[in-house]
């Protein structure tokens, strides 16, 4: 196991250091920027298809349901088709109203969620179109789709996701391109600005490990007793700061929560005082403006803020207690960046609390029962 771990203490620390290798193993083959296209085997047979659809629905579970939201945007924006993100228990139970004019997203790392495919088989009775995106090669929910894409992130050990969720948000971005290229959304500079970032997104992922590694060990020194977290972020970020939330609670049993920034103050900034740490996800692009005003009232409230943003930030970085920075990227990826930080504060937190972080307690990595 030692060998497995190649040196990390943990899987998931292994498996966090691990996303420029990951991303640029989703992206391989896939992306040809020189060429300016995007080249996906499982989704190319069905361009018409998902492109007519009348709407497209996501379902999954936890971390890969985050995955999710952050593709309701992505597609949303970029294809203009229609999206709904459902968690797969609540779906498989509810008679949804789906077609076959309806394409329907199933996303799992380990592709052996049950939820996930009692749900799929709902929707496939329905006549839906469904696609996979799993990691695990050969995995059940891979074999029951009509097309699909792997994520190729690698084994992913830690039960605690992070860099199958990487990937996850890596292949969205580039079916929410395709099918806006494809559809004629999206023009063609913008597509090329566009993919031009996806492609620098392996090496920035690592600068943001080398720049953050050190400081979010240091402010998680910080947290190890709280009680309570709160992360809040807008747009693309809210999900993030979702799935922020869960890698706290799963791996360091703090109760933590996510929110929309602006939802603050419809009801959690009555938790707001000094005793509360406050993760908010602030990037230039993307709502900064409004951002800006959240973390003013939380100052007032004397909450404690962890700030993470831009590099180079000066508004919001002056307001924190921490300031975690990472590089400028198109809002729609800034997600991709801003995880890194929020797994390795978990992480740690987590570490410093002595809990056993590959294998938290009532969890399994696979949820194969219901
Ligand atoms: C993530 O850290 C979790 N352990 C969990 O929420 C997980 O994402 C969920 O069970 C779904 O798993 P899947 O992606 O393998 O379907």
């Amino acid at each position: 196991e030692q060998i497995e771990k190649g040196g990390y203490e943990h899987f998931m620390l292994k498996e966090i250091f691990e996303q420029p290798k990951s991303i640029h193993d989703t992206l391989r083959g896939r992306l040809l920027v020189n060429e300016g296209i995007i080249k996906m085997a499982g989704i190319w047979d069905h361009l018409e298809r998902i492109n007519q659809a009348q709407k497209i629905t996501i379902i999954a579970c936890g971390t890969s349901w985050h995955a999710g939201l952050i593709g309701e945007y992505l597609i949303e924006e970029f294809a203009r088709i229609p999206v709904e993100v459902e968690y797969a228990s609540e779906f498989r139970y509810r008679n949804p109203i789906i077609t076959d004019k309806d394409i329907v997203i199933a996303i799992s790392q380990s592709g052996e969620t049950a939820d996930t495919m009692a749900a799929i088989k709902m929707a496939k009775e329905k006549g839906a179109f469904i696609y996979g995106i799993c990691n695990v090669v050969d995995s059940s929910i891979a074999r029951i789709t009509d097309a699909g894409s792997y994520t190729h992130a690698g084994p992913e050990i830690g039960v605690a996701s992070t860099k199958a969720f990487t990937s996850q948000l890596t292949i969205l971005s580039l079916i929410a391109l395709k099918l806006g290229k494809h559809n004629g959304n999206l023009s063609n500079q913008e597509f090329m600005r566009l993919i031009t970032e996806l492609d620098a997104l392996p090496k920035k992922v690592e600068e943001v490990l080398e720049s953050t590694h050190e400081i979010t060990k240091e402010i998680a020194k910080h947290f190890v007793d709280a009680q309570n977290f709160l992360y809040l972020g807008r747009g693309y970020n809210f999900p993030a700061a979702l799935e922020g939330a869960l890698k706290l609670k799963e791996i360091s049993y703090i109760h933590a929560e996510g929110y929309p920034a602006a939802e603050m103050k419809h009801g959690p900034i009555a938790l707001i005082d000094e005793n509360m740490p406050i993760v908010i996800i602030a990037p230039r692009q993307g709502h900064y403006d409004k951002i800006v005003s959240n973390v003013q009232e939380i100052k007032a409230r004397k909450g404690k803020i962890i700030a993470v943003v831009n590099s180079g930030d000066t508004q919001v970085a002056s307001m924190a207690d921490y300031v975690i920075e990472f590089p400028e990227t198109s809002e729609c990826f800034s997600p991709i960046l801003a995880s890194v930080p929020l797994q390795l504060l978990a992480y740690y937190v987590a570490v410093y609390r002595g809990a056993n972080v590959d294998q938290p307690r009532n969890l399994a990595k696979s949820v194969t029962v219901e």
